[in-house]
């Protein structure tokens, strides 16, 4: 063989091998796959192209110039996930511990900038150890090179962080950027500052895992939005999400061949008493494809339910009030895990379906001091900023700020519908009636009958759709058997829907 291909060959073996076959034994027994193996398992095969293989770092301090790896310790590149062009990059810990190089940072910057260019996902696997600590400043500039590159490219193109070892330091805001931050349990975290430092500032005690593990991050601060049991599932996670958004913000989200819903018997679903919860899983099950809900936030503020699914084989994104957990309330949680959906299904062309049954926003001091009233206000915006076709059902409760909240025809909704079994009203019929009969009830003999009466009457008025029917607030009442075709159809006439906002730099979401 010729000696320059020889030495091509040669180099190419160096850069696969990244820092080496101990290290790479040493990532196997933590139970983690390599950089490479997880972009095998990630990518169509044969379908990988990589960029930058031989890039090196070039640092010349604390004897890093002696110690160099192909690579420097991120893997870049392009290929396909079910035939569609994606971005990735993949930290190799094998080298430095996956830190952050200049030249490490330069790497995932072009594959950023090719993603905009040609308006493709960019998919990260992130396994690093921050920022490299022999480099110094240039790492810190690589950090913020990358963050502004997120920051442009969203709402041009879906941006996806895989968590898949440590992620620390100032290292967490790329991916907090990014639309979807999935995490393994168990072998990843993710925190700004480490349970030593913790320790020192606040005395508190506590584990890597407790502090910033998968368990953390998707059920008290929602910074992931999928935990996933193993580094394979979450690959087969990233994949099933590619499934269901565009390439970019040009484009529209892929069809597939129509399935049938899910058997439930939609008419049988609302219990006789108003109080009684019920699962609005079920409802969706009803209403879409059979097998197509991905739950985005499965475990953060379940009050509320978000998530992608397929109808007649398009795809939608749903935001649902959960009334099997807290009534389906509205808390600050709540809002800003669906107002972040809403937002990324709009920047994305994803028409959206409300499934509505909320009896209001979550009263109590923890609730006010914390900020329902800006955080509520997100959804709201998020909402009415949305120029994706976007149909409401009302299944039961519908009340107070919360029926305007929820995708109301006020707030821009294009067809709103509601079940027979719809309440929409100020507030519930006790509440209501004890505050505009209050002085009626009071000079009653019998107060508790004098309620209960009063109740009733306000019920038979107002807990019901056809007010709103009357006003045109509601275009149709339609049986929850009905619900389906209703939406196919609706969605079908909306699909060519063109909604422009005023002309303005950008909007101040009340952040
Ligand atoms: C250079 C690093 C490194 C780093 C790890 N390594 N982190 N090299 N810079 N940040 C190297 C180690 O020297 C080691 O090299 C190899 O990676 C594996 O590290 P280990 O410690 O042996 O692995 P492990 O026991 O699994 O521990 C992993 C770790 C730990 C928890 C990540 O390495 C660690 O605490 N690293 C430092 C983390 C940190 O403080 N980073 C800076 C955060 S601040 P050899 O040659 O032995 O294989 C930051 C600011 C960003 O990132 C700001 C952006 C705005």
């Amino acid at each position: 063989m010729n000696s320059k291909f020889k030495e091509l060959e040669k180099k190419r073996k160096e850069s696969l091998a990244g820092g080496g076959a101990k290290r790479i034994e040493s990532q196997h027994k933590k139970g983690k796959l390599t950089a490479r193996e997880r972009l095998h398992f990630l990518l169509d095969e044969g379908t990988f192209e990589e960029i930058g293989a031989f890039v090196t770092h070039r640092a010349i301090d604390f004897g890093l110039e002696k110690e160099k790896y192909l690579g420097d310790g991120v893997v870049t590149g392009f290929g396909k996930v079910n035939g569609r062009l994606v971005y990735v990059y993949s930290q190799d810990f094998t080298v430095f511990g996956g830190s952050l190089s200049e030249t490490h940072a330069a790497k995932i910057c072009r594959i950023m900038d090719l993603a905009m260019q040609n308006g493709a996902p960019v998919i990260g696997l992130n396994d690093s150890g921050g920022a490299r600590i022999q480099e110094g400043v240039v790492s810190l500039g690589g950090y913020a090179d990358i963050f502004y590159r997120n920051t442009l490219a969203s709402g041009v193109i879906p941006q996806i962080s895989a968590i898949m070892g440590p992620c620390a330091g100032g290292a967490v805001y790329s991916p907090a950027i990014t639309d979807f931050v999935l995490m393994v349990e168990n072998t990843s975290y993710m925190f700004v500052t480490g349970p030593n430092v913790v320790k020192t500032v606040t005395h508190e005690e506590v584990t890597s895992e407790d502090l910033g593990g998968a368990s953390a991050h998707s059920t008290k601060s929602g910074v992931t939005h999928f935990s996933c049991a193993n580094e394979i599932e979450c690959i087969q996670t990233i994949k099933k999400l590619i499934s269901y958004i565009p390439q970019n913000c040009e484009d529209m989200p892929l069809a597939t061949s129509p399935q049938h819903a899910g058997t439930v018997n939609l008419d049988e679903l609302i219990p006789s008493n108003p109080n009684q919860p019920y699962d609005m899983h079920d409802v969706i099950k009803g209403v879409i494809d059979k097998d197509t809900f991905l739950e985005v936030h499965q475990n953060f503020a379940p009050n509320i339910l978000v998530g992608f699914a397929r109808l007649n084989g398009k795809s939608i994104g749903i935001v649902a009030n959960q009334p099997a957990h807290l009534a389906g309330v509205l808390d600050i949680n709540a809002s800003l895990k669906a107002a972040r959906f809403v937002r990324f299904c709009d920047s994305f062309n994803i028409p959206l379906l409300v499934l509505e049954d909320v009896p209001g926003f979550l009263p109590g001091t923890d609730q006010e001091w914390n900020g329902i009233i800006t955080n509520g206000a997100k959804l709201l915006y998020a909402f009415s900023e949305a120029t994706v076709p976007r149909i409401t059902v009302i299944t039961r409760k519908a009340y107070g700020g919360a029926y305007d909240v929820m995708n109301s025809k006020h707030i821009g909704a294009d067809m709103n519908y509601a079940w027979p079994t719809a309440e929409i009203a100020v507030m519930g019929a006790k509440g209501a009636a004890e505050i505009i009969f209050k002085k009626e009830i009071a000079e009653a003999k019998d107060s508790e009958a004098k309620l209960k009466e009063k109740e009733k009457e306000y019920l038979e008025l107002f807990a019901n759709p056809y007010k709103a029917a009357e006003r045109g607030y509601i275009d149709e009442v339609v049986l929850p058997s009905e619900t389906r075709s209703k939406l196919i159809i609706a969605f079908d006439m909306l699909k060519n829907k063109v909604a422009k906002l005023p002309r303005k730099k950008h909007g101040n979401i009340p952040l």
